[in-house]
């Protein structure tokens, strides 16, 4: 069996306006604030990185990527390759696709947004088996206490999805589809088909609806244990912060280490590791 999947590309979505984050967001990047001790996008690019994915776009606002990308580069300390790719307005998250068309040149992909935290154990294992096993689209869900703020999906009791609703007034399950995809090679020609919302945005929900249609969205929840923000408030940030500094004080395990997520997925050597930590 292939070591690394070669035919998944991975895409870094780190723009966005930040207006509940104001007024830090305003002088700063929300995606390089830091989460107890490292900046935010490094737990997103951990799970690409777990996720032995070589090839990663990010995408962001034409102020913060150039930021970004000095804090990153261009991947060769991770052994993969970062490119970078502006998103003039933040018109949606499904509008990545558009911005990646050419990066993704027929490729499946997964996409991970920078303000999102997820812990489980098993993650390089889970991963592996998501992507293999993905027909289409997979999204993952998380039970949340507040359903009416996220894209909410509703399923059946044979785990098949019925519904995915963006902000629901009558929320049908308190299941949350996380800032976590796998889409396949039609996603592309998919998000070409969207249409803007009222407020000029292409909706993530309406393109994962595309994949309902067809009978090709599949939804992996999270199990009992495991662990999801969204740190885009100063309240989640503050309680990633927290969860963060306690997991790994009492655990000895860093969380959203790069650099170790490269050394596990064989990407760089224990010296190169060693050199760059
Ligand atoms: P949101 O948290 O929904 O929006 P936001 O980051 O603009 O923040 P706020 O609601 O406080 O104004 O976005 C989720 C993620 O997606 C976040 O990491 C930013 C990113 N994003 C983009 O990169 N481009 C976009 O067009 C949108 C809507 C979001």
């Amino acid at each position: 069996m292939a070591k690394h999947h070669k035919k998944y590309k991975g895409i870094l979505l780190a723009g966005g306006h930040g207006t509940r984050l104001y007024p830090v967001t305003k002088f700063s990047c929300k995606q390089l604030l830091p989460i107890y001790d490292k900046p935010l996008i490094y737990y997103a690019l951990t799970l690409l990185l777990l996720a032995k994915i070589e090839e990663i776009l990010i995408i962001s606002t034409p102020t913060s990527l150039p930021v970004i990308e000095k804090v990153l580069g261009d991947g060769s300390q991770y052994g993969i390759t970062l490119s970078y790719q502006v998103q003039a307005e933040p018109k949606g998250i499904a509008q990545a696709f558009l911005l990646a068309e050419e990066f993704l040149a027929g490729a499946s992909c997964m996409m991970v947004l920078g303000d999102n935290i997820i812990n489980k154990s098993d993650m390089s294992s889970f991963f592996k088996k998501a992507m293999q096993n993905n027909d289409g689209a997979t999204i993952f869900g998380f039970p949340v206490r507040d359903p009416k703020r996220f894209g909410i999906v509703e399923l059946d009791t044979d785990n098949k999805i019925v519904s995915v609703e963006e902000k629901p007034q009558n929320p049908k399950s308190n299941i949350a589809a996380i800032g976590l995809y796998l889409y396949d090679e039609t996603v592309v020609e998919k998000a070409h088909r969207l249409t803007p919302t009222v407020r000029g945005e292409l909706e993530i929900t309406d393109l994962n609806n595309l994949y309902l249609q067809q009978n090709r969205l599949h939804c992996q929840t999270l199990s009992r244990g495991d662990f999801w923000v969204d740190a885009g408030t100063f309240d989640s940030m503050n309680d990633a912060s927290n969860y963060i500094r306690l997991q790994q004080k009492y655990t000895n395990l860093a969380i959203g280490a790069p650099m170790e997520a490269a050394y596990s997925a064989g990407f760089i050597t224990q010296e190169q590791m060693q050199k760059y930590t």
